[in-house]
């Protein structure tokens, strides 16, 4: 696998290979990769040929509170899962590379980035929007690989992608969980203890929620309640927000009958952890998938 530093380098690649008319793919992440990031290479792999994977720990998205500074960097474990996946090239540029000294310009979906993630995590999706967009005009990958562990985001990107008349098509992955049902992420490692343990009521909290779906229920406010419910009976865990949102909007629905997400953000000691359910119609059935 091939690592690749530097934006013109990059192009140059993307460039070449759009000129032998391949397929290419683009998995972006922040590295400390895991079976969910390596799941979004598996599909690429699948589906293109080149793929590119990029490291990039995005200071832009991260707020002056929140933990760049102790976002784990296991970069030598990640380029060999990287290689190991048969990836064709690991984009990783310095932050200067991305952002040289006099950068000024910023993209920010309005309205859906204010929202849950946008609310509590100020400034989050201008960092997102903007790192992802520069990605995509980077390499111009046919597909761009996202995955449903962070739905808002990806309900973003895909604003953005159709706001700018961007020629990449999102693809959506599922979520991909331990087995306990603990979905995976880099934050993961932060957990203390007894706490990572704990983390495992976002998902039961979630699995409440699907079976009350099951028995009829389709009241918002009652759904959330058992959310709130299940969340509670966690000493450990503080809630930051659980609600059910619609689809695409990601404002606050009365009913669950469009396509919408049950979605939650807690902290477990300092560390704050997301997650999400899907809820969409299906002729009359409605499909819930964790
Ligand atoms: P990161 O958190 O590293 O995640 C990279 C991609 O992996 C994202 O699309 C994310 O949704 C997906 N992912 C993470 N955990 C997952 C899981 N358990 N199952 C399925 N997919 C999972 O998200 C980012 O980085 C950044 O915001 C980025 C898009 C790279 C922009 O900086």
């Amino acid at each position: 696998m091939e690592t690749i530093r530097t934006v013109a380098w990059m192009k140059e690649r993307a460039r070449a290979a759009r000129l032998e008319q391949r397929i290419i793919g683009l998995v972006p992440t922040m590295g400390a990769l895991h079976a969910g990031h390596l799941a979004l290479v598996e599909r690429a792999k699948r589906e293109c040929s080149p793929v590119y994977a990029s490291i990039f720990l995005n200071p832009k998205q991260f707020a002056a509170n929140e933990d760049l500074s102790r976002y784990p960097r296991p970069l030598e474990a990640d380029v060999e899962k990287l290689t190991a996946a048969n990836v064709d090239g690991l984009f990783l540029p310095e932050a200067a590379e991305i952002y040289p000294a006099g950068f000024s310009t910023y993209v920010n979906v309005e309205g859906l980035s204010e929202r849950l993630e946008g609310r509590s995590r100020a400034g989050h999706f201008r960092g997102v929007s903007t790192v992802v967009l520069k990605l995509l005009e980077i390499v111009q990958p046919h597909f761009a690989y996202f995955g449903r562990k962070d739905a808002q985001q990806v309900r973003i990107v895909q604003q953005m992608v159709r706001d700018l008349n961007l020629d990449t098509e999102i693809v959506v992955c599922p979520i991909v969980r331990e087995a306990d049902g603990l979905a995976m992420s880099s934050r993961n490692a932060y957990l203390q203890g007894e706490e990572r343990e704990a983390a495992t009521v976002l998902h039961r909290a979630l699995r409440a929620v699907r079976s009350e779906i099951a028995v009829g229920v389709r009241d918002s406010l009652e759904l959330q309640r058992t959310m709130t419910k299940v969340l509670a009976s966690e000493p450990r865990a503080r809630v930051d927000y659980a609600e059910i949102v619609d689809g695409e909007t990601f404002e606050p629905v009365a009913r669950v009958a469009r396509r919408c997400y049950a979605v939650m953000a807690v902290y477990l000691g300092k560390t704050r952890l997301i997650d999400n359910m899907l809820i969409e119609p299906v002729g009359e059935e409605l499909r819930v998938d964790v």
